[in-house]
C-alpha cells in the first residue's frame, strides 16, 4: 500500500456545519521508535501498549467557508485560546493537506483537553494529534459515506503519523505496531496496525503506573532527538537491534514468557537513553530519582519473585509495567516506597486500553 491510497478520490458532498468529539489515548512504546527520515518514516519498527486513562479529548467544529489557500483554525486548550500550540498544528495541516483537501473548505475551531496534567512531562503529542486526525476522518466520512471502518482507522493513523510518529500508534489498541517488519503481517511505515497475533492472557489488562519524576518541559524536543540519530555512530546497529527485538517481543507476547518481556523492555528503555547519551550533542534525560526508582524496582523484583519492570520515554518519568495479578501488591509498593521519588508524590495509575472513542 502506498500514499496514493490515502488521497481523496471521490467527489465530496460538502455540508455547512459539523462537529465531532473524539477521545484518543496516549501510548507507551515497548520497542522504541528513535530515528526517522522524511516524511515521518521510522528507521525501525516499534510496538506500544495503548493506554486507557491517559488521553486527549478533542472537539472540532467545522464551518463551511469559501475555499481558500490557507488553512483557517482557532485552537483552545483547556478552554483557553492557545496560540503557542498553533505552529505545530499548522505544520501538521501543511503535511496532510494533499490527503485532506477539504480542510481548505472549512474554518475549524479546535478544543482540546488532556486527562493528565499538562505539565506532567507526559508526551501529549501522540494523543493530541491522533485526536485531531480522528475528527478529520469523521468529517471525511460525512463528506464521503463510502469509507470503511478499516480505511478510516488506517487513514487516521496515517494522518496522525504525519503530525507525530508515535501518534500513529494512538488510534487502536491494545498493542500497535508501526513500521514495516517482515514478521508482522500488514505492518507499514505509513500507519500503525493492531498487533495481528493472539496475545497470551498474562499480557491482558497489563498495568502501567507512570511515576512523575520531572514534570518540566522536555529538555530535548523529539524532533531534535530523532535528528541526532542521523550522524550517530551506533545508529545502524540500533535500528537492526530494534527490528530484532520486535521479532522477539512478538514471540514473547504470544507465548507469555514474562521474564523475557521484562528483560527486553528494560533493555529497550536503557538503549533509548544510551542513544541520547552517546549522540553529539549528548543528553542525560534521567534524573537521580529515575535511577533510585529503577534500583528499587530491581530490588523489589528480586525479593518478591515479581515480574514488575520499567520503561522510559525521552524524559525522566518512569513507566512501571506489571501484570494485573500483581496489581494489589505493586500498587502498595508504589504508594509506600516509590511515590517519595516523584514530584509532589504524584503518579498516575493506568492500564492497557483499546483505542480511540467517539464521544
Ligand atoms: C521516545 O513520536 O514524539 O517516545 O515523530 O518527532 O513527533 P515525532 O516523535 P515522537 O517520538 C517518540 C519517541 C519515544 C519512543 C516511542 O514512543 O516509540
Amino acid at each position: 500500500m502506498n500514499t496514493a491510497h490515502f488521497l481523496v478520490k471521490s467527489d465530496l458532498k460538502f455540508v455547512d456545519k459539523s462537529t465531532y468529539t473524539w477521545q484518543t489515548p496516549s501510548n507507551i512504546a515497548l520497542v522504541k521508535y528513535w530515528g526517522k527520515s522524511n516524511p515521518q518514516i521510522p528507521k525501525n519498527a516499534s510496538i506500544s501498549f495503548t493506554l486507557n486513562n491517559c488521553h486527549t479529548i478533542t472537539t472540532i467544529e467545522f464551518d463551511k467557508k469559501e475555499k481558500g489557500d490557507v488553512v483557517e483554525f482557532d485552537l483552545f486548550f483547556e478552554g483557553k485560546q492557545k496560540d503557542t500550540f498553533k505552529p505545530k498544528i499548522a505544520e501538521f495541516f501543511a503535511r496532510i493537506q494533499e490527503y485532506c483537501p477539504y480542510i481548505f473548505e472549512y474554518k475549524m475551531i479546535i478544543n482540546s483537553e488532556n486527562s493528565f496534567p499538562h505539565s506532567s512531562g507526559i508526551a501529549s503529542s501522540a494523543s493530541g494529534l491522533s485526536a485531531i486526525a480522528r475528527c478529520l476522518m469523521s468529517l471525511e466520512n460525512e463528506l464521503n459515506s463510502e469509507l470503511t471502518e478499516e480505511y478510516i482507522n488506517k487513514k487516521a493513523s496515517f494522518l496522525a503519523r504525519l503530525g507525530s510518529g508515535s501518534a500513529s500508534r494512538s488510534i487502536e489498541g491494545p498493542l500497535v505496531v508501526w513500521g514495516n517488519h517482515s514478521e508482522i503481517e500488514g505492518s507499514s511505515d505509513l500507519f500503525g496496525v493492531r498487533f495481528p497475533y493472539k496475545v497470551h492472557t498474562v499480557f491482558e489488562n497489563y498495568q502501567d503506573a507512570i511515576l512523575l519524576v520531572d514534570k518540566g518541559e522536555k529538555q530535548v524536543s523529539s524532533t531534535v532527538g530523532h535528528n541526532l540519530m542521523h550522524n550517530h555512530p551506533y545508529a545502524e546497529n540500533r535500528f537492526t537491534q530494534a527490528n530484532e527485538n520486535l521479532t522477539k517481543i512478538s514471540e514473547i507476547l504470544q507465548n507469555g514468557d514474562v521474564k523475557a518481556f521484562v528483560s527486553l523492555v528494560e533493555s529497550e528503555a536503557l538503549t533509548l537513553h544510551a542513544m541520547m547519551m552517546t549522540s553529539n550533542p549528548y543528553f542525560i534525560l534521567m534524573k537521580p530519582n529515575t535511577l533510585e526508582i529503577i534500583n528499587r524496582i530491581w530490588e523489589y523484583r528480586n525479593q518478591n519473585d515479581s515480574n514488575i519492570c520499567f520503561t522510559l520515554d525521552a524524559g525522566a518519568n518512569v513507566h512501571v509495567l506489571y501484570p494485573e495479578c500483581e496489581k494489589g501488591a505493586v500498587n502498595q509498593f508504589i504508594e509506600n516506597e516509590l511515590s517519595q521519588y516523584c514530584q509532589k508524590n504524584h503518579y498516575i495509575c493506568d492500564s492497557v486500553g483499546f483505542g480511540a472513542k467517539k464521544m
